[in-house]
């Protein structure tokens, strides 16, 4: 392939397959590949009148060796059981689940960027409720599709500091709403913030506590951290997407001795944070320079020097090392495409 890989978007590109299968009269079918990027759908299907729709999203990486590198496919498998149950779909199987992952992407294999470029394939399974109904109920039937893509950077800014925007006119999650799932509804209210940040010359929102609006959610589609005398700060909340990124970065900081905090984060304290970031599949680990509070028009300015921080750093290194194989697996996270 003759891609311009160090230059991807994190957009959309047309691959050569993808992998469907279908859950009907109680049983999940044969999965299919295809090369159509269509499905045909009837107009009645849940997920098109009531959201009835789950995703997930991972990475696989090229290491130096040439293999392809899965990270931590069984977190997101258990991440989308627990989506589909949370709005009462129907999971595929783990088997079916890492069988779709595994030939999307073998199939497309020639997509998975060179290893040095930066870009890694982004895979990305859909489940959804396919089956007609009028009322407001669950459907008995449900696609579960995944395709991949390859992409660069989330920010634009790649791992150089980005800026972000408070908004407090618009809630992405309530409290005890469904903002631990990875359910599309989440992110068709996100939206607005996500546009009011942009339009502002921001690269994502900053989301606070729907209730009291004193505490931090999260960064558009990336949670949020901060460092303060060599501790990890983040949140703890029941409106946040539990990130495997941020789970795997907790996992890791005892090895590299930094102390862990996990609690309700004020926005008070952006004044005394050393570090602050967001970190995803898709953002990795972005460090943030500049949190820009619109209500009341100030400024919390970090990276003084233009450059991520020292412990913002050190994570990111040890993080993408694992990812692309250039160093030691000691958590048992990679799982070799054969
Ligand atoms: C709302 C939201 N929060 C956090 C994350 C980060 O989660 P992960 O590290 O599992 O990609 C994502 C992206 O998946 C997201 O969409």
């Amino acid at each position: 392939m003759n891609l311009d890989w160090s230059n991807l978007p994190f957009g959309y590109m047309k691959t050569d397959y993808n992998v469907r299968c279908t859950y009907k009269d109680g049983a999940w079918g044969e999965f299919e590949v295809s090369s159509s990027e269509y499905l045909q759908i009837h107009m009645s299907a849940t997920v098109l009148h009531y959201g009835q729709e789950a995703f997930e999203g991972m990475k696989a990486y090229r290491g130096k060796d040439g293999k392809i590198r899965v990270f931590r496919w069984e977190e997101n498998y258990k991440r989308m059981v627990n989506s589909a149950n949370g709005i009462l779909m129907v999971p595929p199987t783990k088997e079916l689940f890492k069988e779709a992952v595994f030939t999307a992407i073998k199939k497309n294999e020639k997509f998975v960027p060179p290893h040095g470029t930066g870009a890694s394939m982004y895979i990305r399974p859909v489940l959804f409720g396919s089956g007609p109904e009028i009322g407001v109920k669950p459907s008995k039937e449900y696609t579960f599709v995944v395709f991949v893509t390859p992409v660069g950077p989330y920010f634009k800014e790649g791992f150089n500091p980005v800026k972000i925007a408070v908004v407090r006119d618009s809630d992405r999650a309530a409290p005890l709403g469904t903002g631990t799932l990875k359910v599309g509804g989440n992110y068709a209210a996100s939206l607005r913030g996500v546009e009011k940040a942009h339009k502002a010359g921001y690269g994502a929102p900053m989301y606070l506590d729907s209730c009291s609006k004193k505490y931090i959610d999260e960064i558009g589609a990336a949670n949020f951290f901060a460092i303060k005398d060599n501790t990890y700060i983040t949140p703890e909340s029941t409106a946040i997407l539990p990130s495997i990124t941020n789970k795997s970065i907790l996992e890791m900081l005892p090895d590299m001795d930094i102390k862990v905090e996990r609690r309700p984060v004020s926005i008070d304290e952006l004044d005394s944070f050393d570090e602050v970031g967001a970190c995803g599949t898709a953002a990795v680990i972005s460090p943030i320079g500049e949190v820009y509070d619109m209500d009341e028009d100030r400024k919390y300015l970090y990276c003084k020097d233009g450059k991520p921080g020292p412990v913002s750093q050190m994570i990111y290194d040890k993080l993408v090392a694992i990812q692309f194989g250039d160093a030691p697996d000691p958590y048992g996270w990679v799982e070799i495409v054969e």
